[in-house]
């Protein structure tokens, strides 16, 4: 259920260069994929906040991770242990459940949200095979986190700094051509729409977490909206999203 909530910073710290980790004291209910809006500065101003993903979460607490690249996530990366944060939330519709294997293929910081799905996949006694590409070295955070709960895991760079030499798509195609396994993706669009095309190619079910700019996460604004299809249809990335079927939004 959607709540609007007062939760005290647990602990705040820094996991990478600029990505931060944030754990709420709260019990919130959230699933793997949703998010909440977050409040950065003093304000109550709905525009004033910024959706980031569910890392993780517990009974009594909810784990953000975030990249603090922009001025409200700069205002956020400010605050302390004890301090508290004002969410709204969880927003959005998760992964849905599948029994089976997992491939799941993660992009730079759309890893966060892929950590409380590994781990509830794994939970539920399922082989997870977890790609996990960026860049660089630097924007790969948290490895051993991930790659402690997952059956295979592999991390590529573009750079070459950092596990194999090119794409994670490559990788993953690897693993998606051997396994029966539902896919599951989130990172940039050029991605998870390469992620999604493998995908079908092997007719495999597919599910792709949208990033979009959100102003307010309740389908209000219409400011997340993305073309689906052919059909010249939209859809809200908050309400609608943020996860799709791959075929319904890069048919
Ligand atoms: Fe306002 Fe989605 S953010 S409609």
């Amino acid at each position: 259920m959607t709540k609007k909530m007062s939760l005290e910073i647990i602990s705040h710290q820094q996991v990478g260069s600029q990505v931060r980790r944030l754990v709420l004291r709260g019990k919130t209910g959230a699933r793997p994929g949703q998010f909440v809006q977050v409040a950065v500065g003093e304000t109550h101003d709905p525009y004033l906040r910024r959706p980031i993903s569910v890392h993780d979460c517990s009974e009594d607490s909810l784990t953000l991770l975030y990249r603090a690249a922009g001025r409200g996530t700069t205002l956020l990366s400010a605050k302390n242990a004890g301090d508290t944060v004002d969410i709204v939330g969880p927003l959005g519709n998760g992964f849905p459940h599948h029994k089976g294997p997992a491939v799941v293929v993660a992009g730079g910081i759309g890893a966060a949200p892929l950590y409380y799905l590994l781990r509830s996949l794994r939970e539920a006694g399922q082989d997870v095979y977890f790609f996990y590409g960026a860049r660089t070295k630097d924007e790969l955070v948290m490895q051993k986190d991930y790659e402690n709960l997952v059956s295979e895991y592999a991390e590529a760079t573009d750079d070459g700094s950092a596990g194999y030499h090119g794409f994670v798509t490559e990788l993953a195609q690897k693993a998606i051509a051997q396994r029966e396994a539902h896919v599951f993706a989130c990172g940039p669009e050029g991605m998870l729409r390469q992620v999604s095309a493998i995908a079908a190619r092997y007719n495999r079910t597919c599910y792709v977490s949208l990033e979009a700019r959100m102003a307010c996460g309740v389908g209000a604004c219409l400011g997340c909206v993305v073309p689906v299809g052919t059909s010249g249809e939209y859809k809200r990335v908050c309400v609608d999203g943020p996860v799709f079927a791959g075929r319904e939004v890069f048919a």
